[in-house]
């Protein structure tokens, strides 16, 4: 995007309330020539903009970051900072004052954002019901019908569909699996998440738990060659079933290419979770439709390399659901045999998806 002069100038008499007229632009920390000023700017150069307000000469800088490493590739993250100084800047001592938040558009305009709280997102109204649903009466009920089959293969097929699209960016598989272990969303936010020394888990476990991770860490993050189109947030709480097999997702969480298991691990990890709650293992009807899942899954992508870096994101699935803070009013046999699965599958080097309960047992 090419920043246009007299957009800054209607942007600042916005700011200022008054006619600014712009005398000099010029990128900081960079030597140019002052003609040349724009064409050497880019995202991450500070800019300076003398400008006179009522015949008053002032200055100010225009910031932003860099795209690119430690976090800063999407807008999001970038945004998110700038966001940030804008709160905390004017509250320390002797520090530089914000003046103003905005935004560049696509025009080349810039357009402030002072006044804004909180951001929200207007999204389509999705008919149907969550597959949630689905799931509460197999549990109930014991039994799977015809169509409870059909939706458990198209949702592992729609996986294999979206994960078939692949991305070659390395750094942006290694932020997703350092996200996996270190995110306040993911693994270490949830070994927060559990009070100290509580009935079904010691502290030592969870320590265990995210020492184990980080060997994991450092064994997925060479798997660059499997960055693919996620979801992120798959789970029967964000897919919206109408008649038959035609379904809608909601919360595409944490990044748009990712790591397959995810998705997978998020999924699946409902059918023990479910099961658990049932039979106190995985058995009956939702083994089968684990089973089910993984047999069209696999089948569809090929992709065995799945069962040597989805336990970590079972680890995390697992911990999520066993967290007192998502689910306060879960069995300790519940709850243990998830913990149980969670430090278990991390001593697997190949997940064997077809005999998974001795993965609940105590060790
Ligand atoms: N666009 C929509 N159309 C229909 N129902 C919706 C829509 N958005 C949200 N809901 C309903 O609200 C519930 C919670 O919404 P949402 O998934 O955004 O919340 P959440 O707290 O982010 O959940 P999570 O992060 O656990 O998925 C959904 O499970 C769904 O029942
Ligand atoms: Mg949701």
């Amino acid at each position: 995007m090419r920043l246009k002069p007299e957009a800054l100038e209607r942007y600042l008499s916005q700011v200022f309330g008054r006619g600014v007229s712009i005398k000099r632009l010029q990128p900081l920390g960079v030597s140019v020539r002052e003609e040349d000023a724009l064409k050497a700017y880019g995202y991450g150069i500070p800019l300076r903009i003398d400008f006179e307000l009522n015949g008053e000469a002032r200055s100010v800088v225009i910031n932003t970051i860099k795209p690119g490493g430690f976090g800063h590739e999407r807008r999001a993250d970038r945004a998110a900072i700038l966001l940030w100084q804008a709160e905390a800047f004017n509250k320390l001592p002797r520090h530089v004052k914000a003046l103003d938040i905005g935004a560049f558009t696509s025009d080349g305009a810039a357009l402030s954002l002072s006044g804004c709280e909180e951001f929200f997102l207007l999204t389509d109204l999705v008919e149907g019901r969550e597959y949630f649903h689905d799931l509460d009466r197999i549990r109930d009920m014991g039994t799977l019908t015809k169509l409870d089959l059909e939706r458990c293969r198209a949702l592992a097929s729609y996986l294999a569909e979206i994960h078939s699209v692949k991305r070659d960016d390395p750094e942006m598989y290694r932020r997703r699996i350092r996200e996996l272990v270190g995110h306040s969303e993911c693994i270490f936010g949830l070994t927060d998440s559990y009070p100290e020394e509580a009935e079904y888990i010691r502290t030592e476990e969870l320590i265990d738990i995210e020492k184990r991770c980080i060997d994991w860490r450092w064994r997925l993050k060479r798997k660059t060659h499997r960055l693919s189109q996620v979801h992120g947030d798959f789970h029967p709480w964000n897919i919206i079933f109408r008649a038959g097999t035609d379904f809608t997702l909601l919360d595409r969480s944490r990044g748009e290419w990712g790591e397959p298991a995810d998705d997978v691990s998020a999924m699946t990890i409902n059918y023990l979770f479910y099961s658990l709650q049932r039979n106190g293992d995985l058995s009956g009807p939702f083994r089968e439709l684990w089973e089910t899942f993984y047999k069209v899954y696999l089948d569809e992508t090929g992709d065995e390399e799945l069962l040597e870096v989805a336990q970590p994101f079972y680890c995390w699935r697992a911990l999520v659901i066993a967290s007192p803070v998502w689910y306060p009013t879960l069995s300790l046999k519940v709850r243990r045999g998830l913990l149980n699965f969670a430090r278990n599958i991390l001593e697997v080097e190949v997940l064997n998806p077809w005999d998974i309960n001795p993965l609940l047992e105590e060790t």
